[in-house]
């Protein structure tokens, strides 16, 4: 019996160390969509492309080939045969990736690969995102919204970022992406069927629990 977990979440609301901690409990593969539209992002301003010509991008993302492990234990994405999985995490690409997610064009491309790879894991997967609930995998036997208040959020993503980090910035970039990313998806309410998870006063290992806990068997 396949099992498909759909998380989605805003920045820092830990969905990335959640999804990774419950594939690895239950067995499943992983997908970080967020990791394919960063992919995107870095491909598009390795080619020098103008992120506002929409065409431009849609089509470089459509011709490109994205290689991605889904082995929670050690997930990795290349795109055209260059291993971005660390690149993807710099600040550039984090200012540009709601510039590329907001392309209609490309949405729509990355979404059915994602299907497709949701489809193809043998035992399943948790996928996590902005839309998987929604859009990717609404179908999903466990559909879950993991949401943590402003505050927590920040402070998360600053403890990933280091103390090197100015934390104004760190504000700046987890409040603003959430408004520039708020076209594709609006956490204030989960859509039905869904689970709402609350992280703010929860260490990893309960989220990781709360979420096991509505698998099926
Ligand atoms: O860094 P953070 O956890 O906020 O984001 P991420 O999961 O790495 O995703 C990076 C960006 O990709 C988000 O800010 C969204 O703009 C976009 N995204 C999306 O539009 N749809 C998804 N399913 C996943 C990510």
């Amino acid at each position: 019996e396949r099992l498909v977990v759909a998380i989605d979440g805003p920045s820092g609301s830990g969905k990335s160390s959640t999804a990774r901690g419950v594939a690895d409990r239950l067995g499943l593969a992983f997908l970080d969509t967020g990791a394919m539209y960063r992919a995107a992002t870095w491909l598009a301003v390795h080619e020098g492309l103008d992120l506002s010509d929409t065409d431009a991008v849609a089509e470089l993302v459509r011709d490109a080939v994205f290689d991605i492990a889904l082995d929670p234990a050690r997930p990795t994405i290349a795109v055209n045969g260059h291993d971005v999985t660390q690149a993807i995490r710099r600040p550039e690409v984090s200012a540009a990736v709601s510039a590329v997610a907001t392309n209609l064009d490309v949405r729509k491309d990355l979404v059915a690969r994602q299907q497709q790879l949701i489809a193809d894991a043998p035992a399943g997967v948790v996928a996590e995102g902005r839309d998987i609930t929604t859009v990717v995998a609404p179908d999903a036997q466990v559909r879950v919204l993991l949401v943590a208040d402003p505050a927590a959020r920040v402070a998360r993503r600053q403890a990933e970022l280091g103390s090197a980090v100015d934390a104004a910035a760190v504000t700046d970039q987890v409040i603003r992406r959430d408004a520039d990313d708020s076209t594709v998806a609006r956490f204030h309410d989960a859509a039905p069927g869904v689970t709402v998870v609350d992280s703010t006063h929860l260490d990893l290992t309960q989220v990781i629990e709360a979420i096991c806990a509505l698998a099926p068997g």
